[in-house]
């Protein structure tokens, strides 16, 4: 099928190299034409496994890039529309989806064969029948469900494992006005095999998408709460706690071998510095003010948003445990992206924790594999060392602090070890052996006795560590 995809970020290249790897012809339109040359060259503009070899595979023959929306809709069958949709603090911003509408309207003016148009990018319940509709018709003067049809077909991908998640899907959500558009969308999925598919309304398939990450989210924040609770109990472990609770055979189901299956969502059931990105907080955000729209309270999803904010400030409270003096500090903060295998720093809980930091007198050095870039657009007002490798970066720190769960960042105890003096580690993912480092906190690590384990308790007036030995 020919398919055009508007915009061309996260979901959009993605979504446009594989379904042109799966032999459509696609048009990826971006307005962002230093983005365009990229991708037209075979460079990726985002960080994302496996991308730019999805992308080489087809560029040249059913791929390309372009800024000329109007064409690469007149050109195609279908447009998709995977825009961004961000919160602007007091609810969704369609701004980029009606500028998108409008543009996809006047471009079908002139075109006398049925098109379909699908809203990939994440919006509220209504927002493609109520906006999408109306504004295409209105501009491009034909009617919908004879001339045109319109679906709604949201993206489960996750950032860092875009690629695969979208080529391999756990669901395909096929919402759409009527049957003729929900069958076009499921012509474009028909080489991705048995999965299940789900065929519904528009408002159903927009609702799926933010039920899904409501879920999600809701499963971090109540990790991270219990966490906050075992913290302020001496000798409880939250990673203990957790690891019990996933024994329940509900959650991890016991075979006929007697084998444990364990499935991927138990990830979610982990405490930690807090979730970020460009999905979860803007569409919980988006969901809550929904549901306050329409008179409805939505405490847990409220709830949801406020543990949030609060957990990258748990790693302060580590800080303030140990009573280091942030004025004469050396801090390291060890990843910037929100999470690992990508290089998007939004709402990345290592921007407010290095913006306090600075603020309070703190000498913050900081270190990501590949998000260093994104992260100096956005903390490019503030005093920060970005360093080349994580070995420069915890040199001369005397706390490090790690956000992101990056794998190398597990060199930290061989690193620090030979040192004289030893630094305070605060894993904000626990991710490292408490035991392997002299100096260690935790999110969710209750204060611990002697004989489990801990050893610290000095420091000296540098806010330098005293080697234990
Ligand atoms: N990022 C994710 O992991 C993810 C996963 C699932 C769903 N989503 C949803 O998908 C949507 C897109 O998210 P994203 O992360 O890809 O956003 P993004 O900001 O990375 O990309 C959007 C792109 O669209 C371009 N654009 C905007 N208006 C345009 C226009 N009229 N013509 C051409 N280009 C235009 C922008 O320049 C930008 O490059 C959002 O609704 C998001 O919630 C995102």
């Amino acid at each position: 099928m020919r398919i055009a995809v508007i915009g061309g970020g996260y979901v959009g290249l993605v979504s446009g190299a594989c379904l042109a790897s799966k032999g459509h012809e696609v048009l990826i339109v971006e307005q962002d034409e230093s983005k365009v040359a990229q991708i037209n060259n075979g460079v990726s503009p985002i960080h994302e496994d496996g991308l730019e070899d999805v992308l080489m595979a087809s560029l040249g023959s059913n791929l390309q890039a372009t800024t000329h929306l109007d064409a690469a809709v007149r050109l195609s069958d279908l447009t998709m529309i995977a825009v961004g949709t961000p919160f602007n603090g007091n609810e969704i911003d369609l701004g980029q989806i009606e500028d998108a509408s409008i543009a996809i309207g006047e471009a079908l003016r002139d075109v006398n064969r049925y098109h379909v148009v699908v809203v990939k990018s994440t919006v509220v319940p209504g927002t493609t029948d109520d906006l999408v509709m109306p504004l295409i018709e209105k501009h491009s003067g034909k009617r919908p469900g004879l001339e045109f049809g319109v679906g709604m077909n949201p993206e489960f991908l996750r950032e860092g494992n875009a690629v695969s998640d979208f080529m391999s899907p756990d669901r395909i959500v096929i919402g759409g006005i009527d049957e003729r558009t929900r069958a076009c969308m499921a012509e474009i999925y028909a080489p991705f095999g048995n999965t299940d598919k789900v065929f519904v309304n528009n408002r159903t398939a927009e609702m799926i998408k933010y039920a899904s990450n409501a879920l999600l989210a809701t499963l971090i924040s109540f990790s991270n709460e219990i966490g906050n609770l075992c913290s302020a109990v001496d000798d409880v472990d939250v990673v203990d706690v957790l690891n019990g609770v996933k024994l329940d055979k509900r959650l991890s189901p016991i075979l006929s071998d007697g084998q444990r299956v364990q499935p991927e969502i138990n990830s979610y059931l982990a405490a930690g510095c807090g979730f970020g990105g460009s999905c979860f907080p803007k569409d919980v955000n988006a969901l809550r003010v929904y549901g306050q729209q329409r008179n409805l309270d939505m405490p847990v999803l409220d709830a949801v948003m406020q543990t949030n904010a609060n957990q990258p400030l748990q790693m302060l409270d580590l800080l303030k445990k140990r009573q280091i003096n942030l004025k004469r500090a050396q801090i390291c903060v060890l990843g910037l992206a929100f999470k690992p295998g990508t290089d998007d720093v939004r709402e990345s809980p290592a921007i407010p924790l290095i913006r306090t930091l600075v603020d309070s007198g703190a000498k913050v050095t900081t270190y990501d594999p590949v998000a260093t870039d994104e992260a100096k657009k956005v903390l490019g007002d503030i005093d920060v060392t970005y360093a080349a490798s994580m070995h420069e970066a915890i040199d001369q720190a005397n706390v490090i602090m790690v956000v992101t769960s990056w794998s190398e960042f597990a060199e930290i105890p061989a690193l620090i070890a030979p040192r004289a003096y030893q630094p305070l580690v605060i894993d904000g993912r626990r991710m490292l052996d408490q035991h392997a480092v002299m100096h260690y906190e935790g999110i969710g690590l209750g204060a611990q006795t002697p004989e489990s384990g801990s050893d610290y308790d000095e420091h000296d007036h540098t806010g330098r560590m005293t080697s234990a030995a």
